[in-house]
């Protein structure tokens, strides 16, 4: 990419397109370079960042300036990395500092990368774990690329620009909430921003493994192994189980390639998630990972995992962290299932976007699924094509990124939306986006109930394999009869999960009847759910909101104070409610068979 730059040093005053030299390059799920499973250099440790509320930086070209000292200036500047606040990456500016806490706006972020070439053909590839909302990468002072989405990871190919010896890489990522992102203005947790995932630089060969999905076939006999390679190119690939003694050659033609071979693996389960080694290679290029292989289907009212139905009992998760905002680690990632296990929980339900990569892996090793899903949350604007273009990639990254893991089991395509026909568009489109990238997996969302019937209704449904139904009868209505009506009311064609329900506690207040707020009401509430979704003959799941009180800048009452307390556990991830214990004690219905 190369920038106009006009000759006039105070033209950046009075342009107001002072963004159109960065529109190109956009990095998509097309340009996207799965590195799991591949030897990267990691990036990540201290940057300097330097807040830019007015996109200063791109108006005035931080990206061009040369190093020089402050010392050697001819005329004054505005940008000097050198004074830029040293932080850590990933890490969001939110918790960094008191001053930083709601800051909504851009900043810089700058490191320098020792690069010594490797062969002539070497390919360099700069990876990022996710950066909230958008990113502009530049390297050696020209723009390189950018990527728009808060939570999916993104590739952005350095090889024409790094020169033996220093270079200087800068982000430029901002987290302003706008009318036409995926969320968009309103949505009920923190807008945390920056570099929040990790950042790496892969050296791959001149032509090199895009993606790989390995997946049981439907029928439980067969493995379909599917590769794409960075260029258009024919040849051979190999895939490698050798836990399964399987060995294939793949034919590839214009870069793509998949076989289907016959295999019979141990099946993944959460009471026994085996987990095999896969091996696939391209000429010098090979991505290892570990997998295991497990059928999700429906059946009527019924999930069925492996083919036998299944009843999940589930709790949902923000990535929220008193410490570290949106960081996940893997440590936190584990306290959370440790905690779901507590729980007596085979589910978790990762709200509203994509989580850390590191979530499904760990979950695929203790054999817990998931509902993963993309910030299509409450008002979107769902007539704009640019909107649905980005809601769409978010989709595609989250799927390429995770298609194999066994873990996830439900791709969620949005969120409690007004229904629209402009809304109803865009979710089928992403309800089919999903079914397209990867048939292997269930789709769902959290669907609208139908207020005139009171019934369990939504034109989008019949886009979903799985109904998803946020309710909080009891809570946000004054007692349970709306659910009584709702569950005896309704007649789904397929499964329904309550993928929300949940009422606040603050942590010690306590007190008989329905005390709002208090914990004896948070567990009376969650036990007068339980009995009549349990009682319900297609419920087949439900997802507990949820697992952590969270920040949310919607709650001010007295008890709340900018957090979302229907946390089971308070937002220390350690303090559990009454609540708790009300759901660890609770045991679902059989599969299969009407709770009676
Ligand atoms: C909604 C929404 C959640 C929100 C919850 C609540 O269902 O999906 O994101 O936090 O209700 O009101 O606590």
């Amino acid at each position: 990419m190369t920038d106009e730059t006009p000759d006039d040093p105070f033209h950046h005053l009075h342009d107001e397109d002072y963004a159109r030299p960065y529109l190109a390059g956009l990095a998509t799920a097309q340009t996207l370079v799965t590195l799991a499973g591949r030897k990267v250099e990691s990036l990540d440790g201290e940057w300097r960042m330097t807040l830019d509320l007015f996109d200063e930086g791109l108006r005035q070209k931080w990206h061009a300036l040369d190093d020089a000292p402050p010392s050697q200036w001819a005329v004054p500047r505005d940008y000097d990395i050198e004074a830029g606040e040293r932080v850590p990456v990933p890490s969001c500016w939110n918790v960094l500092k008191p001053e930083w806490t709601h800051f909504e706006g851009g900043a810089w972020y700058t490191r320098w990368i020792d690069w010594t070439p490797g062969p002539t053909d070497e390919r360099a590839v700069l990876g990022f774990g996710g950066a909230n909302y958008a990113a502009l990468v530049f390297l050696t002072g020209t723009y390189i690329g950018r990527h728009v989405g808060g939570s999916t990871p993104f590739s952005v190919e350095a090889t024409a620009h790094l020169k033996p010896g220093r270079n200087r890489l800068q982000v430029f990522v901002e987290n302003r909430r706008r009318s036409d992102r995926a969320p968009m203005h309103h949505f009920d947790w923190f807008n945390y921003g920056g570099l929040y995932r990790e950042v790496s630089l892969a050296r791959l060969p001149p032509v090199f493994i895009r993606h790989v999905s390995v997946a049981l076939m439907p029928d439980r006999r067969r493995i379909r192994v599917d590769i794409a390679l960075s260029d258009a190119i024919d040849g051979e690939a190999d895939v490698e189980i050798d836990a399964l003694a399987l060995k294939a050659s793949i034919e590839v033609h214009a870069g793509r390639g998949a076989i289907i071979v016959d295999a019979a693996p141990e099946l993944w389960s959460p009471e026994r998630p085996r987990l095999y080694d896969v091996v696939v290679r391209h000429a010098d290029d090979a991505v290892r990972e570990r997998i295991g292989f497990r059928t999700v289907a429906t059946q009527g009212t019924d999930l069925l995992l492996n083919g036998r139905p299944v009843w999940l009992k589930g709790v949902c998760v923000h990535e929220d962290d008193l410490a570290l905002g949106k960081v996940s680690t893997e440590a936190d990632v584990r306290r959370r299932f440790r905690h779901a296990r507590e729980l007596g929980c085979n589910f978790l339900r990762l709200a509203h976007y994509p989580h850390h990569e590191h979530v499904a892996r760990i979950a695929d090793e203790e054999g817990l699924m998931l509902w993963a899903e993309v910030p299509v949350y409450w008002a979107i604007d769902f007539a704009n094509p640019a909107t649905l273009a980005d809601a769409r990639n978010q989709l595609s990254e989250l799927i390429l990124r995770d298609i194999n893991r066994a873990s996830i089991v439900i791709w969620g395509v949005g969120n409690e939306n007004a229904d629209t026909d402009a809304r109803l568009a865009f979710m089928a489109d992403l309800a089919a986006t999903a079914k397209r990238l990867d048939p292997s997996r269930l789709t769902s969302a959290a669907c609208l109930i139908n207020r005139d019937r009171f019934t369990i209704e939504d034109r989008l449904a019949g886009h979903l394999d799985v109904i998803g139904v946020n309710e909080y009868f009891g809570w946000y209505e004054p007692d349970f009869s709306g659910l009584d009506r709702l569950l005896a009311n309704s007649s789904p064609d397929r499964p329904v999960i309550v993928s929300e329900t949940g009422a606040d506690a603050a942590h010690g207040r306590r007190g008989a009847g329905r005390l709002l707020f208090s914990e004896d009401w948070q567990a009376d509430f969650l036990e007068a759910q339980l009995t009549r979704i349990a009682a319900s003959d297609y419920v087949r799941g439900v997802a507990v909101w949820l697992l952590y009180d969270f920040r949310s800048e919607r709650r001010q009452t007295g008890f709340q104070r900018g957090f979302n307390r229907k946390g089971l556990i308070g937002a220390d991830k350690e303090t559990k409610k009454q609540a708790f214990d009300a759901y660890r004690r609770w045991r679902p219905p059989t599969a299969g068979r009407r709770q009676d």
